[in-house]
């Protein structure tokens, strides 16, 4: 009888655990990057579960199903299973890239439509009103429309190797739209998507910036993660609209920016209420507050809510952001009283 006969094989094992799914992200622990130092001796098989944050209220359920799924390998008789968290972001990672961005928020969605562009280039322009220096980076790939809703088409040239972001009403701007052919499908998988999404960091030249705002790929799904992991963000926004769908939503997108390490710095509720195109007073329309309560669930900072007004459309079809051409209507009141508790509750 051969000596090896009945040996288990570390590959085994993993197979075994690409079964086991996290609850809340839905994707499997191997794929996710979750286990670490494997080790296999005779049938005794040790791990390290690398949590992505120390809460984890499912921290139990995984330790469970990944035993229940070590033990089940053949020839396994005893299984090792330490739980741990990964190193916040501050002392290792990828923030690191760049010293001079100070705070770098990402705006998120549980889905697309709801005004995360708009969102992300008034609260951009509103920090930069306020003196802020500021950079606003369009990382998404599904739909960057971040220049046409400033009116920019084209950066300037590039120097010493760096690309130069553009800057209009004191933003500096890069977009993933500048870099393709006008009508030219985004057909960027893998690898070259990721390279391009990190010399967005590295080979731009942002300079030093109190705030760099990101409008993230909307949703919580594999794409939108794999490019999230690639942003050295250190806080997310996350917006929703009222309507009790959308909110289903958003409490994922927390969900997944937690799981990213972010500093969650709040929920913003837009489309919330109408203001009177006649009178230009707020109107209450369908039912509203759900943000609040949602963040309230949570347990994080309800920043405040935008009413639906219909010249944002309109100033955001002509590529002139909002809380600049109307700096006295109650949406550009609202988005500064939201800049101003984000500045209250920033990364540092
Ligand atoms: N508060 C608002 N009032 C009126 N229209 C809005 C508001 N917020 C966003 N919009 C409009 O809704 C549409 C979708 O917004 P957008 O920012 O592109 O969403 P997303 O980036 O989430 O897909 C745009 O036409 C935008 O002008
Ligand atoms: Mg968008
Ligand atoms: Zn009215």
């Amino acid at each position: 009888m051969s000596k090896n006969q009945g040996v288990v094989k570390p590959e085994a094992v993993m197979e075994a655990l690409s079964k086991v799914q996290d609850p809340e992200l839905k994707k499997d622990l191997v794929s996710l990057g979750m286990i670490k130092d494997l080790t296999v001796e005779g049938s005794k098989v040790s791990l390290r579960v690398e949590l992505t944050t120390p809460a984890c209220p499912l921290r139990e359920k995984i330790e469970r199903d990944v035993r229940e799924a070590v033990l089940g390998v053949q020839g396994v008789e005893e299984a090792d299973v330490q739980m741990g968290s990964r190193v916040p972001r501050g002392s290792m990672g990828p923030q690191n890239l760049n010293a001079d961005l100070h705070n770098v928020i990402a705006v998120a969605s549980g889905k697309g439509g709801v005004g995360k562009t708009t969102v992300a280039v008034n609260i951009a322009v509103a920090l930069a009103r306020s003196g802020a220096c500021v950079g606003l980076l369009d990382a998404d790939i599904y739909g960057p429309n971040v220049p046409t809703m400033l009116g920019l088409d084209q950066l300037p040239p590039a120097r010493e190797k760096k690309l130069v972001p553009a800057e209009v009403h004191g933003v500096k701007v890069m977009s993933i739209a500048f870099l393709v052919q006008p009508g030219q499908p985004l057909i960027w998988r893998g690898p070259m998507l990721h390279s391009v999404i990190q010399q967005f960091i590295t080979d731009v030249d942002w300079g030093e910036l109190d705030w760099l705002i990101i409008d993230s790929p909307p949703g919580t799904g594999d794409e939108p993660l794999s490019i999230a992991q690639l942003i050295p963000a250190t806080g997310a926004v996350v917006v929703t609209t009222p309507q009790e769908v959308s909110l289903m939503d958003s409490r994922k997108a927390v969900v997944f920016a937690l799981k990213l390490n972010l500093k969650v710095m709040g929920i913003i509720e837009n489309m919330s209420g109408m203001v009177c195109p006649h009178c230009g007073k707020r109107i209450d329309l369908f039912k509203e507050g759900g943000g609040n309560k949602a963040a309230l669930e949570l347990g994080i900072p309800f920043l405040g809510k935008i009413p639906l007004d219909p010249q944002i459309v309109i100033s955001g079809d002509e590529g002139k952001p909002f809380v600049a051409s109307q700096p006295e209507s109650e949406a550009s009141k609202a988005f500064m009283k939201i800049v101003e508790n984000i500045m209250k509750g920033k990364a540092h």
